[in-house]
């Protein structure tokens, strides 16, 4: 679909949301990004402008629950098939908020949906995640495994599965990709694009990590080492943003000529524990990672690991990028942006 393709990217100043912009505008598509920037960065979008081999076509400031803006939005650009990223993502924060997480990531999928119904779009990919299986014992997970969402999150990204599923019933014509993701981290090659966490501490063990090895944060709180993992740490499948972002590239190219929901694992096939990832971080960096061995963080699962078998199939496609580009890729976006994106 390359060319004269227009695609809506909602979320596309968020980590993942920015580098599938770069990633579709460096194949031709034409981009036109919505976000709210209530946990992003205008800056992300500059970036993405200076990487790319052409700029968005446009950016517009708008909340997805602002239907008459949404609805603006459709009728200025020929749209023709959308990426649905924008979301609050915060397992934590969604338990202190859940109404919030179910109006902002339910209650804006529905009504993109009507969005896109009204202006004939019929295709779509679903940010999902891998979080919706809660917590698995079995380790790799295939799309076939039980969902068991133990947060208003991952609740909140099963019940838009649901909707999709319900949606693409009553509606024939419209194709849909859900794409659950395991655990996105890395940064564009460059340099200049990445994760930048709201807040002085992240929540998520990878960027907490580039904060330690720059120094800015005294040490990493390994969080249990008493799980029934390799070396007791929680075993996580990392996968590279730029992956994920070319995943998205492939899946567009996948919603042509379907209809129906197809949902799909994104991951690597690969387990990585806290402290494998402190060590990979360490060799990358060139620099000594203090941590110290605390207790579990509650609704923490011992090992989210992601069968990618099905993607293969359907698509010929797999993730190329490893740990160690990951964690160089990280420390290169630290190095260069200390404090994140400017203002
Ligand atoms: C990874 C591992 C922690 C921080 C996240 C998002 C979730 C989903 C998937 C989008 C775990 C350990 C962490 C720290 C630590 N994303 N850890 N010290 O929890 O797997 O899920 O990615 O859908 O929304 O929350 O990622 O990076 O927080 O944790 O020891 O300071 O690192 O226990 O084993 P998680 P994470």
């Amino acid at each position: 679909m390359p060319g004269r393709t227009t695609v809506l990217v909602t979320g596309g100043a968020g980590f993942i949301g920015s580098h599938t912009c770069v990633e579709l505008l460096d194949h031709g598509y034409d981009v036109v990004v919505v976000d709210d920037y209530s946990n992003s960065s205008p800056g992300a979008l500059e970036r993405v402008a200076k990487i790319a081999a052409r700029p968005p076509v446009a950016v517009h400031e708008i909340d997805l629950l602002d239907r008459r803006a949404l609805s603006r939005v459709f009728d200025e650009h020929h749209i023709d098939a959308v990426i649905h990223f924008a979301a609050k993502k915060a397992v934590g924060e969604s338990v202190e908020l859940p109404v919030e997480y179910y109006d902002t990531n339910v209650g804006g999928t529905t009504a993109l949906l009507r969005a896109m119904h009204d202006h004939g779009v019929h295709r779509l990919v679903f940010s999902s995640s891998c979080s919706i299986y809660g917590n698995a014992t079995k380790v790799p997970l295939t799309e076939e495994d039980p969902a068991g969402p133990t947060n208003p999150y991952a609740t909140s990204k099963w019940l838009c599965e649901q909707v999709l599923a319900d949606t693409c019933r009553h509606l024939p014509r419209l194709s849909v990709l859900v794409l659950r993701y395991f655990n996105p981290v890395g940064a564009h090659p460059s340099g200049l694009l990445g994760e930048v966490p709201r807040g002085a501490v992240p929540n998520n063990v990878m960027p907490y990590l580039a904060r330690v090895a720059a120094g800015r944060l005294p040490k990493l709180s390994v969080f249990g080492d008493d799980y029934p993992t390799t070396d007791g740490t929680g075993v996580r499948d990392y996968i590279h943003v730029m992956d994920v972002a070319e995943g998205h590239r492939v899946a567009l190219e996948h919603l042509v000529g379907e209809n129906g929901m197809r949902v799909f694992n994104l991951g690597t096939g690969q387990g990585t524990s806290v402290l494998e990832l402190v060590a990979a971080f360490q060799r990358a960096s060139g620099t000594s990672i203090p941590y110290e061995i605390t207790g579990r963080r509650p609704g923490d699962v011992p090992a989210l690991v992601a069968d990618p078998s099905a993607v293969a199939r359907a698509w010929n496609w797999t993730t190329t990028r490893d740990l160690t580009a990951m964690c160089e890729d990280v420390w290169r976006f630290q190095e260069l942006n200390p404090s994140g994106y400017p203002n």
